[in-house]
């Protein structure tokens, strides 16, 4: 049978996607109903960390807990790969012994390489690229709120790279209309956006972008990585804060998503994070039932 992996949301089908969010919201009600759900007994998850989180790695052990498998926490400073073992040794060893492998790094490659290498499934847990998981979890919290978001409008206020990135994947596979606010210089990728031409359009002005929204997302200004430009991009994305004003432009029943962690009056003003619209709490713990119907989608066997 052929391995399939999740790099980015291109790698299941329209169909499928929605197959995974509706099991999601299936599998949060088994689990919170006390049902017990054991498809993954005895498989172990690989989970290989470069970089930091809270979300990603307590969403993933405890998936794979509740699904009745096993999860192994990997970072880079103590094994053999942040000493320069190969990429294509290590994807072959760990995945000889595992059942899949999820990965946070850096260079979009580098998953790459590990699925032309491994014999499991891996699964993108953020890149500098992309972060398929958030969209998963994104896209059933909006579900669960106001059903199927096929022809509606969101608007994205921030840095043009992973999150949005994944917007734009988005906005093809689930059918919505995406509208970027972000500064010159922190556009997504031009060629992605070229290629979703007919759904995806770039702004300059916050409160343009957000007119008439469905829902509304943002992202920290700088990403895991870019700790050093923090100065810099204050500067640049003062402009692109979501608060009152840009809410006030979107639909008045709009939901405000972020993917956290976020930053308080940076890019997201606390009334907003923490006011009625805002869906960021079911939208963090949708990680965890979106990526057990990922877990399960990918390698039940
Ligand atoms: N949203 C997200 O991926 O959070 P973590 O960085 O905490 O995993
Ligand atoms: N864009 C952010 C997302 C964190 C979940 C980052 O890459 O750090």
């Amino acid at each position: 049978m052929t391995v399939r992996h999740f790099l980015t949301l291109k790698d299941l089908s329209k169909e499928e996607l929605q197959t995974v969010l509706e099991r999601g919201i299936e599998l949060k009600n088994m689990q919170k109903s006390g049902e017990i759900h054991e498809p993954l007994k005895n498989q172990t998850l690989a989970m290989i960390f470069e970089k930091s989180s809270t979300r990603t790695r307590i969403s993933f052990e405890t998936g794979m807990t509740q699904l009745g498998g096993h999860a192994l926490f990997l970072s880079s400073r103590d094994t053999q790969l942040g000493r320069g073992e190969p990429l294509e040794d290590s994807a072959r060893v760990i995945s000889s012994m595992v059942d899949g492998i999820m990965i946070r790094t850096f260079e979009h490659k580098i998953v790459e390489t590990m699925a032309e290498y491994s014999r499991v499934p891996i699964i993108n847990a953020l890149t500098d690229d992309y972060h398929p998981c958030q969209l998963l979890a994104d896209m059933q919290t909006y579900y669960e709120h106001r059903g199927s978001i096929a022809g509606k409008t969101v608007t994205w206020v921030g840095d043009g790279n992973n999150m949005c990135q994944s917007y734009i994947n988005a906005a093809e596979l689930y059918d919505f209309k995406l509208r970027i606010a972000c500064p010159e210089g922190y556009d997504p990728n031009p060629e992605l956006v070229a290629e979703h031409a007919d759904r995806v359009e770039i702004f300059r002005s916050t409160k343009d972008a957000a007119a008439n929204a469905d829902l509304v997302v943002t992202d920290v200004w700088a990403s895991m990585g870019q700790e050093e430009e923090q100065r810099l991009r204050e500067k640049a994305f003062a402009n692109f804060q979501v608060n009152a004003e840009v809410m006030a432009c979107a639909k008045d029943d709009a939901l405000f998503m972020h993917c956290l962690p976020a930053h308080r009056d940076e890019e997201v003003t606390a009334d907003v994070i923490d006011g009625n619209q805002s869906v960021v709490w079911d939208e963090a713990e949708n990680r965890l039932h979106a990526q057990k119907a990922l877990l399960e989608f990918l390698m039940a066997k």
